[in-house]
């Protein structure tokens, strides 16, 4: 697999060196014709990673990037790899970087042709194949947090009401779809991203702490007390920017690093 990042100094970042592509299409040109940029990288073979020009009639293609992405794909070049499932910003599977800022290709409006949109995997991330990265890590640091309702004895068969005002705290955390759009564009991530959880993860983890039915705030709090889990995170708010959901997953770090100094000064 092929680490896509955006340093130049790094040594990943040469061998990820990008080519501008072949444009098949160069002679189209008309008001109504956008042209996109998308990088292009196969395990098979030994090509460098290169950006690929298509050019879309938009009179002809739905609003959002990812109906061109499938116009491309059932049109001009069935090998395009993306990944993609609800087409309605649920699923979180269409996140990648486009025109510089992470998000979901099917919530993203198309720009007006004249200035080419370039489409790119999401940054920091090992790719697969085109557009599509190895998530593996971001979904093992999001089963590390236990993302499930946990009592201290074994859960019975019933309901465990919730008070409305106990359910509305939750408001802001369960919409994350994990489209990982966040955890990718924070620097301190990129650097650490085997031992820091990352701001989609940490909030998974707060939506936990904080639930009024959950009984293992303490234990929880206790596996994110070392050097990395939660404290590198500097608030530097790349997360809470680039959301495609209008989550604020900066605001839940600063809100378990509250419940951490409280909990120790309880504990005292
Ligand atoms: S606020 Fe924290 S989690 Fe969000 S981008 Fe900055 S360092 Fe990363
Ligand atoms: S917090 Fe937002 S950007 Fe991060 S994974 Fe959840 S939905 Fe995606
Ligand atoms: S396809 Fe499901 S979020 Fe975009």
């Amino acid at each position: 697999m092929r680490r896509l990042s955006f340093i130049v100094s790094t040594r990943e970042a040469r061998k990820s060196h990008i080519e501008e592509g072949q444009n098949i299409f160069r002679s189209v040109s008309t008001a109504n014709v956008k042209e996109f940029l998308v990088y292009r990288w196969s395990p098979e073979g030994n090509e460098k990673p290169r950006l690929q020009s298509y050019l879309v009639n938009l009179k002809e293609c739905g609003p959002m990037v990812l109906d061109a992405l499938i116009k491309i794909k059932n049109e001009q070049d069935p090998t395009l790899t993306f990944r993609r499932s609800c087409r309605e910003g649920i699923c979180g599977s269409c996140s990648m970087n486009i025109g510089g800022a992470n998000t979901l290709a099917c919530t993203s409006r198309i720009k007006e042709a004249g200035k080419p949109t370039k489409i790119y995997p999401l940054p920091h991330m090992y790719v697969i194949k085109d557009l599509v990265t190895d998530m593996s890590n971001f979904y093992k640091q999001y089963a590390s947090i236990q993302p499930y309702l946990q009592k201290s004895a074994p859960l019975q068969k019933t309901e465990t009401p919730q008070s409305v005002e106990n359910r509305k705290k939750l408001d802001g955390l369960y919409e994350c779809i994990l489209c990982a759009c966040c955890s990718t564009s924070c620097p301190s991530y990129w650097w650490n991203p085997d031992k820091y959880l990352g701001p989609a993860t940490l909030l998974q983890a707060y939506r936990w702490i904080i639930d009024s039915r959950d009984e293992k705030q303490k234990e929880r709090l206790k596996k994110l007390e070392d050097t990395f889990s939660l404290y590198r995170c500097h608030t530097i708010m790349n997360c809470a920017k680039t959301c495609p959901k209008g989550l604020n997953p900066g605001k839940a770090i600063a809100e378990i690093k509250k419940l951490m100094v409280s909990d120790k000064s309880a504990s005292a």
